[in-house]
């Protein structure tokens, strides 16, 4: 298999590079720049690339690469600090820009040797992305220029002969014009990659790996139904089968039908499926709670609490399977912002069961990759391109106290909700919709009779990555079919609103 090395610097924009040479069809992983020498080349490369990083390569602290690297005869591409520091390993000088005109940052008008292979059938005049102080005042013996820009005349510099390109800006992010060109041709043009890396080819590397590393062992994975979960399961019962244990615990605030729809999904699988309705359980735990953080607490636990007497059934496994993707691995540091909402997940688990080891399959994969995985491995559509579904479930939909009646009712409008966005072809071009149901009541008519019943929300999002997001503007005609069915169909409900509120301020959940 080809493979693309991606050295990080400390960079911001690392794992847009290993998607964009992801996007190529080819595959890479990002490691370390203190990996050892020998680890990189066991990993057989056919192409490096160096990141950008925050530091100034001529300061004593900063990040270095064993020099070897350099006659170890594989291309290499350096962005930003990575062409510097490429630049400085081979005996060109790098300082501090002196003139406020060559330390660039933003959007700046380059021009492009099309002769050079990483430029070659792209326009001569394009747009880069440019983020650094320090200057190249040296290129190396060997160099070339191969860019440059009104500020500066090195924007890019490249030793054919040996493979070696550097770029001071950011071919990896969308402001530069055919950046992902630029790529694609350091990997097809100097690499000489033919880019026909597939989900198929990885689900059968990541089979065989697993059965070498598991062996004769048992594997015990705790499965929520999200997307994570499920396709590490289905990896795993492809892989394991009969010595994969899923167990999925239903605490009684999931969506209409769900448990069923998981459980169907995994039927034809010869595992050993745990299904556990805990729905009283959790209930009796959950009475009298209204305190947002306080049920999400308290589901956390008791999820523990049942998984820990499940898997105590099991006796000892030696693999405790985990749902971890690619973007938690090289996303480092999660810094000191203020918890806004404790998100309930099963990061907790390895303290509670007895196992060996952990096994995270889907380790090097984006969440579009698993979503492609699943797909390959035959999952339910429905389960593959699901959007986001909290771990606490419906119990932080229902604002305040929680009661069987209250989950059902809501449930069943959020069915209602759900279908007649499906049928509309609204539900894939949002990114999470649901239906909240408050604890305001309101006084309505229905027939001849008064009514006081609760008033239920509906909620529809766009956002790229949940961290802000806008409220969708889905059609009239819409919200009016799903108010009249919810209305007439539920028991309880007789008033609906629509959430137009971004975040921020608001948040996604209500809760
Ligand atoms: P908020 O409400 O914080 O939500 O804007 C952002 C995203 O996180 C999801 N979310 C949760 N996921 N456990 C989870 O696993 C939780 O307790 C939780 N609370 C919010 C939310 O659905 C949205 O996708």
């Amino acid at each position: 298999m080809e493979k693309i090395l991606i050295i990080d610097f400390g960079g911001q924009y690392n794992q847009l590079i290993a998607r964009r040479v992801r996007e190529c069809s080819v595959y890479c992983e990002v490691k370390p720049c203190t990996t050892p020498l020998a680890e990189l080349k066991a990993f057989e490369p056919i192409g490096i690339i160096f990141t950008g990083g925050p530091n100034s390569v001529y300061l004593d602290a900063a990040p270095h690469i064993d020099p070897e690297i350099f006659t170890w005869g594989v291309p290499i591409l350096g962005i930003c600090y990575g062409c510097q520091l490429m630049a400085q390993a081979l005996g060109g000088e790098v300082v501090p820009a002196q003139d406020d005109s060559a330390r660039e940052y933003g959007k700046t008008l380059t021009w492009y040797d099309t002769s050079c292979k990483l430029f070659q059938g792209l326009p001569a005049q394009g747009v880069s992305w440019m983020s650094h102080s320090d200057y190249m005042a040296k290129v190396p013996e060997g160099f070339t220029l191969t860019a440059h820009s009104d500020a500066c005349p090195n924007v890019a510099i490249a030793d054919e002969a040996r493979g070696f390109y550097g770029v001071q800006y950011h071919p990896e992010v969308n402001h530069t014009q055919h950046g992902s060109d630029m790529i694609r041709n350091f990997l097809c043009k100097v690499c000489g990659s033919k880019g026909d890396w597939t989900m198929g080819d990885y689900k059968r590397t990541a089979i065989a790996s697993l059965r070498q590393k598991i062996g004769t062992g048992k594997v015990l994975l705790a499965l929520s139904g999200g997307v994570d979960s499920s396709v590490a399961a289905a990896l795993l019962a492809e892989a394991v089968g009969s010595q994969l244990t899923c167990v999925f615990v239903d605490h009684g605030f999931m969506r209409l039908h769900e448990g069923d729809e998981v459980e169907n999904a995994f039927a034809h699988w010869d595992i050993n499926f745990v299904r556990v309705d805990a729905e009283e359980r959790f209930l009796a735990r959950l009475a009298g709670v209204s305190e947002p953080e306080g049920k999400r607490k308290i589901i956390g636990e008791e999820f523990i609490r049942v998984f820990e007497e499940e898997s105590k059934k099991i006796g000892r496994v030696d693999f405790l399977a985990q749902g971890t993707i690619y973007p938690d691995v090289i996303e480092s540091g999660a810094g000191d912002a203020a918890v806004i909402k404790s998100h309930h997940n099963v990061g907790g688990l390895p303290d509670y069961v007895d196992f060996k080891e952990i096994v995270e399959p889907l380790r090097m994969l984006f969440k579009d990759e698993v979503r492609q995985l699943g797909r390959e491995l035959g999952l339910p559509e429905y389960l593959v391109s699901r959007q986001p579904f909290p771990g606490p479930g419906l119990a932080i939909r229902i604002i305040g106290e929680l009661t069987k009646e209250k989950a059902d009712t809501l449930r069943l409008a959020d069915a209602i909700f759900r279908e007649e966005m499906a049928k509309a072809g609204e539900d894939k071009k949002l990114n999470q919709f649901f239906a909240v149901l408050t604890d305001t009541r309101s006084v309505g008519v229905m027939g001849d009779y008064r009514t006081y019943d609760y008033t239920l929300a509906l909620r529809a999002v766009t956002t790229s990555d949940f961290m802000t997001a806008d409220w969708a503007r889905i059609p009239y005609d819409l919200l009016d079919r799903v108010s009249g069915r919810i209305v007439n169909e539920v028991n309880g409900i007789n008033r609906i609103v629509y959430d137009i509120t971004s975040k921020p301020p608001a948040t996604i959940e209500w809760e």
